[in-house]
């Protein structure tokens, strides 16, 4: 089922309970072209985003993402068998920029074919741990990248949240 462009960016939502079953090759590779095609510095297309499907891996990250909030018990990835890593070198300025930009688009493409997601913070500080840097050379990827955005995805196992009253002044026209 595919949705309408303003109607994906107004109502998807941050999903937080996720089905055990693993979204379909198509699905995955739906929201990784999207995430291909936002803007990024100069066009160069620094970033790189890693998506992580094999379960002793996906299980070894919620743990990592455990560790940094200082929970061991909690499972930040809420059980989503799909985790998105958007990634970019140290060394790039505007790294950090290119990759919540491209963190958006694959948001928004998740909702966009039916899947839900939530973008989940620390993702950082997983990467600048022993582990994290044994699993960038494990995916032939240099020590200096530095994930920005990690994402959980998978089909929901929760009803659609209603979003937040927007603020008020939050648009300023001039
Ligand atoms: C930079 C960033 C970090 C976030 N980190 C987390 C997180 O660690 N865990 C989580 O459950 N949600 C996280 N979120 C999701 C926000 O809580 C969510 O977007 C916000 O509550 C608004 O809800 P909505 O996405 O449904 O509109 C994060 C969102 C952003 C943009």
């Amino acid at each position: 089922m595919k949705k309408e462009a303003l109607e994906v960016l107004k109502n998807r939502r941050s999903i937080r309970k996720f089905q055990s079953r693993q979204i379909s090759a198509e699905e995955l590779d739906t929201v990784l072209e999207a995430g291909t095609y936002a803007p990024t510095a100069g066009g160069r297309q620094a970033p790189v985003i890693v998506a992580v499907q094999d379960a002793e891996t996906v299980a070894a990250l919620d743990a990592m993402n455990a560790k940094v909030m200082g929970n061991a018990s909690a499972h930040p990835y809420y059980g989503a068998p799909t985790i998105l890593l958007v990634m970019a070198p140290e060394e790039d300025a505007q790294g950090e920029l290119d990759c919540s930009a491209i963190g958006g688009n694959l948001l928004n493409a998740a909702y966009a074919v039916g899947l839900g997601s939530c973008w989940i913070h620390r993702s950082k500080e997983m990467f600048e741990s022993e582990e994290g840097k044994a699993l960038l050379k494990k995916w032939g990827l240099p020590e200096t990248m530095r994930s920005v955005c990690s994402i959980a995805l998978g089909y929901a196992d929760c009803p659609h949240p209603d979003a937040a009253p927007r603020k008020s002044g939050y648009i300023i026209k001039v």
